[in-house]
């Protein structure tokens, strides 16, 4: 979740896209730079931290390390540029590894967001062709493979570089030998033009340009942009022209930043897709297994040593601790305690060294994830962080970490970090499986390629989904009760799409594994009470619909979660939200989709501000 930005026209660079990259800063923030062509030189400036320190080393005096730099950069009239502000993903936070990046030769120039999935192999051969790599990024292989294929013409050399880049990405490049050119692609990840009169913006986001230019382009996936001052085309990656008329966004900077949506809340349900993609891309490069040899990452032989695993965390991620239960029960075969931090921390709790505590914390700084990871710790066992946030606490209190790579998330309302955290779990749980070898080698392909498919089946339910998820909140928004139940992974769903609905509509709702509702909560239905029901496909889903049956007999309205095709559930439920088939050990991460919406569409209806629910805050850091 980097931010880009490029410019290129009759105005001095430097300050247009600085500005740009403090739009866009919310996309990642732990190191930037940026490029300028003037006077046949390229100039490049980076700097590890925030826009600021960036700010301070262009403002500074010559950097030894960065040559003529930051002198040369804010006195030459450079009219041409490009600018990055990064969210690591590979390669860890350093000036080297901040983008921008160059050829060996220093001629080509390239920002990039997003991941290059074959960066090794290309890497591997254009080192064997005298490439000489300064970086840890994937990104890099890029401005080598766009130099290489250099022969006069930058958006050529573009074209030719994408149909070999494998992965989700979107880059800008530029070239000393056509200064006044800046090429960009898209595959999958953002990439927006902005129109002026003699001049061009491009970059993640429309906020980064909103000051200068209301006059839009959106490049599609697969889409090569060359940007002149007078000029934009779009070719596809073969050559051919593509037509994309200008639009004129009448966003205000707010709309802007939540890239058009009416909350961060729906932006960030929509990023799902990228964000998932994002965790998973090297993780699951082998088609036969999974690799979590991320830098800081815990050691293959402490992974494999483990006898017991315990999850502590609180909240949503805690939800996600009990998909990783199943999953890691299930495919490992190794016993799983799972724990409310808050329970854990204070209950003496009988663990040491032979166990696997893993913290689940999207902030890395929730006060009670930190103290019971600090207690297992203590106790002689190891930790391990799985966190959103780089730098974090919790980074600092494991033994080692992963990362999911969600980008910053703003709504209060956890959503996309959910999907992420679970897509963590999965593939521990296919790593621990492999390591202990308790799953056919088959079956862990099979499960990594479907893995793979499911930011696209995510993309596909949020196309489909947010219409129904309408429909049936006009029939019960006005509820002051909801119950959500579920089996097996079916009820981790149930209790995050009950905490979302309180969360952000202060409905009343509770959250119980099916099979308890007989014991106590079917006392609290009605003549329609609004019943949600994850009923997923499932070796339980003929339980599931017993206990549908049992709801629906007391009055109650129920709405299922149901995998697309279902003929079981069907005739048993009064409204359905089919999400797409997958193993159905892997579908939560699809089901809980369908109840972010549901909630939303609830909140919004009571005409409620979801990005910042009543009493609640996005990080927790008191106990
Ligand atoms: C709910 C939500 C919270 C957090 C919880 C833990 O939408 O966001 O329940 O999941 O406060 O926060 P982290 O993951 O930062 O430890």
């Amino acid at each position: 979740m980097c931010g880009i930005v490029g410019y290129v026209g009759e105005r001095p660079a430097r300050e247009l896209l600085l500005e740009g990259l403090r739009q866009l800063e919310y996309r990642g923030y732990d190191s930037a730079g940026i490029s300028v062509i003037a006077e046949g030189q390229i100039d490049a400036v980076r700097a590890v931290g925030n826009l600021s320190a960036l700010q301070e080393k262009l403002d500074g005096p010559v950097s030894p390390r960065e040559g003529v730099a930051p002198v040369a950069l804010a006195a030459k009239p450079a009219t041409t540029g490009i600018g990055h502000t990064r969210w690591a993903t590979h390669g860890r936070v350093s000036e080297k590894n901040a983008h921008p990046h160059s050829d060996s030769a220093d001629r080509v120039h390239v920002v990039v967001n997003g991941i290059v999935e074959n960066y090794m192999a290309l890497k591997e051969r254009l080192a064997a062709t005298g490439s000489v790599f300064t970086s840890e990024t994937d990104a890099e292989v890029i401005a080598h493979l766009i130099a290489e294929h250099y022969d006069g013409d930058l958006a050529e050399a573009v074209r030719a570089a994408y149909i070999e880049l494998e992965g989700h990405f979107a880059f800008v490049a530029m070239t000393l030998e056509e200064p006044d050119v800046l090429v960009g692609a898209r595959k999958e990840c953002p990439l927006i033009v902005g129109r002026g009169e003699d001049e061009q913006f491009v970059a993640s986001a429309v906020p980064a340009f909103l000051a200068h230019t209301r006059r839009v382009q959106f490049i599609d996936n697969g889409e090569i942009v060359t940007l002149r001052p007078d000029e934009v085309t779009i070719t596809t990656p073969a050559g051919e022209p593509v037509e994309r008329p200008v639009q004129t966004v009448d966003w205000d900077p707010e709309t802007a930043q939540k890239g058009g949506f009416e909350t961060f809340m729906l932006k960030e349900i929509h990023e799902q897709a990228d964000a998932l993609a994002e965790t998973i891309s090297d993780r699951t490069a082998r088609a036969t297994g999974v690799d979590l040899d991320d830098e800081g990452a815990l050691e293959e032989s402490i992974l494999a040593g483990a006898r017991r695993i315990v999850i502590v965390a609180c909240g949503t991620a805690y939800h996600a601790g009990v998909v990783g239960r199943y999953a890691i029960e299930e495919w490992a075969r190794l016993p799983v305690e799972l724990d409310i931090a808050s329970e854990y921390r204070y209950r003496n709790p009988v663990v040491g060294p032979s166990d696997l505590v893993i913290g689940i914390s999207q902030s890395g700084e929730t006060a009670d994830t930190l103290a019971a990871m600090r207690l297992a710790r203590e106790r002689g066992a190891t930790v391990l962080a799985i966190t959103n946030t780089m730098g974090s606490q919790a980074t600092r209190e494991a033994d080692g970490v992963l990362f999911t790579r969600a980008g910053l998330e703003i709504g209060v309302a956890a959503t996309k970090t959910f999907v992420c955290q679970v897509a963590v779990m999965y593939l521990l749980g296919l790593r621990l499986a492999e390591l202990r070898q308790t799953l056919a080698r088959e079956r862990i392909a099979e499960l990594v390629a479907e893995i793979k498919h499911l930011p696209n089946a995510i993309a596909e339910l949020i196309r489909a989904c947010g219409s129904r998820a309408e429909a049936i909140a006009d029939t019960c928004w006005d509820s002051d009760f909801f119950l959500y139940i579920g089996r097996h992974i079916g009820l981790p769903v149930a209790l995050e799409g009950a905490l979302k609905l309180k969360e952000i509509s202060y409905i009343s709702a509770d959250a119980y594994a099916a099979g308890e509702m007989k014991h106590g909560p079917i006392a609290l239905l009605d003549e329609g009470t609004p019943v949600v029901c994850v009923a997923t496909q499932s070796p339980v889903l003929d339980k599931l619909v017993s206990n549908i049956q049992e709801a629906r007999a007391r009055g109650a309205r129920v709405i299922a979660v149901v995998t697309a095709g279902d003929t079981v559930v069907e005739p048993h439920v009064d409204a359905m939200l089919p999400v797409p088939a997958s193993d159905w050990m892997l579908q939560p991460i699809l089901a809980v989709i369908p109840l972010q919406l549901l909630a939303y569409a609830v909140a919004r209806r009571r005409g409620l501000n979801v990005d910042q629910p009543r009493n609640l805050a996005k990080t927790v850091t008191v106990e």
